[in-house]
C-alpha cells in the first residue's frame, strides 16, 4: 500500500508568552492509502496542532511531513494553498462556512477556487446536488447556511470536503458538535467514503467515532503513546459494540485522561452526591454496551480504576464535559 502521509520527527512549537509551549514532540507518522486513522487524547494535548501541521495549514517548527510524495516545508505558500485545494478535504467542529453563501454554494467554493477545475458552473452544481443527495440533504441547496440544523450543516460540510475528490480527509472532531444520531450519521458517511478509497484522518474525544476507525493513536502531552489497530469496521451493531468495548479496555490501558476517568468519576461523584445512578445506563456509555453487562462488573471496574487514579473528585465533571459520555441521574 502506498503512503499518503508521513512525518519524521516533526515538532511544533509555539511561543505566545515565555516559557515556550513545546505542543509536538518528535512525532512520527505513518498513513497509508485507505486507512481511517482516529487521534484520540486529552484536551490539549495537541490533536488540532497535529491535523493543522500534518495538512499544511500551519508550519511545523522542525522535521518533515510528506504529503502525497511531497515534502509541504519546501512548497511556498500558494503551492500548499493549492495542495489543500486539490488533494486534501476538511471537515471541523466550528464549520467555517461563508456566512453570505448558500449551502451549495458553499459545498461547490473549493471548485471555483480550483486553479484544475475545467468544468462549468452547471456541472459543478449538478455534482454538488448529487454529493447533497448522496448526504440527504438535497433540499436545503439554496437555504442560507443559518436555515439548517448542526447535523445538516455537518453533512454540507463533508459535501464541500469531497467535492475535489481528495486524496485525504483531514477531520477535527466532525461529530464534536452534534447529537448522537447526527453524529452517527456523519460517522457512516466518513466510513463510506473511506470504503471508497479515501484515507481519513479524524480527531476526536468520542470513542464511539474511533471505534469505528482502523487504528487509533493515542497522543498525550504532545507524543504518541499508543497506537491500536482495529482493521476496517465491517459494520452492525454487534461488531461495533465489541470494538468499543475492546477500545475503551485500551484507552483504559493507556493511563491518562480516559474513559476510565470517566468511569471512575462517576463512581465518585455519585458517592459524593449521594444520588443513585441508573447502572445500566452508565454501563452502556462509559463501555459501550449492555447487553451482557452484570451491574458487579461495573462496580469491579471502577474499584479497580478508583484504586489505580485514586480517589480525586475534583475533576470528575470537567473530564465528563471534556469526553463528552453521555450519563444521567435518575
Ligand atoms: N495558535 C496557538 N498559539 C499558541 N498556543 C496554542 C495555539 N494553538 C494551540 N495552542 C496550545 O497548544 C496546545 C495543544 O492545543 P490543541 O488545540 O492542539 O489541543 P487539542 O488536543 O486539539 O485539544 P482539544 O481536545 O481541547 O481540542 C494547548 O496547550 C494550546 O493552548
Ligand atoms: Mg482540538
Amino acid at each position: 500500500m502506498n503512503t499518503v502521509l508521513q512525518t519524521k520527527g516533526l515538532c511544533k512549537t509555539y511561543i505566545v508568552n515565555k516559557p515556550q509551549n513545546n505542543v509536538l514532540k518528535n512525532i512520527d507518522l505513518t498513513i497509508t492509502e485507505g486507512e481511517m486513522v482516529a487521534v484520540m487524547g486529552p484536551s490539549g494535548s495537541g490533536k488540532s496542532t497535529l491535523l493543522y501541521c500534518v495538512s499544511g495549514m500551519d508550519r511545523v517548527t522542525a522535521g518533515e511531513v510528506i504529503f502525497n510524495g511531497k515534502e509541504t516545508a519546501k512548497l511556498s505558500d500558494k503551492e500548499l494553498a493549492r495542495l489543500r485545494l486539490d488533494e486534501m478535504g476538511f471537515i471541523f467542529q466550528q464549520m467555517y462556512m461563508m456566512k453570505n453563501l448558500s449551502v451549495l454554494d458553499n459545498i461547490i467554493l473549493p471548485v471555483v477556487k480550483s486553479k484544475k477545475n475545467t468544468e462549468s458552473r452547471k456541472q459543478t452544481e449538478e455534482r454538488g446536488r448529487s454529493l447533497m443527495r448522496r448526504l440527504g440533504i438535497d433540499d436545503v441547496g439554496a437555504n442560507d447556511i443559518n436555515k439548517v440544523s448542526g447535523g445538516q450543516l455537518q453533512r454540507a460540510c463533508i459535501c464541500r470536503s469531497m467535492i475535489n475528490s481528495p486524496k485525504m480527509i483531514f477531520a477535527d472532531e466532525p461529530t464534536g458538535a452534534l447529537n448522537r444520531s447526527s453524529s452517527d450519521e456523519v460517522m457512516n458517511e466518513l466510513l463510506s467514503l473511506n470504503r471508497d478509497g479515501t484515507t481519513v484522518l479524524c480527531m476526536t474525544h468520542d470513542p464511539k467515532v474511533a471505534a469505528k476507525c482502523s487504528r487509533i493513536l493515542y497522543i498525550v502531552d504532545g507524543g504518541i503513546m499508543g497506537e491500536k489497530k482495529m482493521g476496517h469496521f465491517g459494520g452492525g451493531d454487534k461488531e461495533l459494540c465489541d470494538r468499543e468495548r475492546e477500545l475503551n479496555n485500551w484507552l483504559m490501558e493507556q493511563g491518562a485522561g480516559n474513559t476510565c476517568n470517566v468511569a471512575a468519576d462517576v463512581a465518585l461523584l455519585i458517592e459524593n452526591q449521594g444520588k443513585a445512578l441508573k447502572k445500566e445506563y452508565l454501563f452502556s456509555s462509559v463501555w459501550g454496551s449492555d447487553s451482557d453487562s452484570e451491574p458487579q462488573t461495573l462496580h469491579v471496574h471502577i474499584n479497580r480504576l478508583r484504586q489505580k487514579l485514586g480517589d480525586d473528585p475534583k475533576n470528575a465533571k470537567r473530564l465528563l464535559t471534556v469526553w463528552g459520555v453521555g450519563y444521567k441521574f435518575v
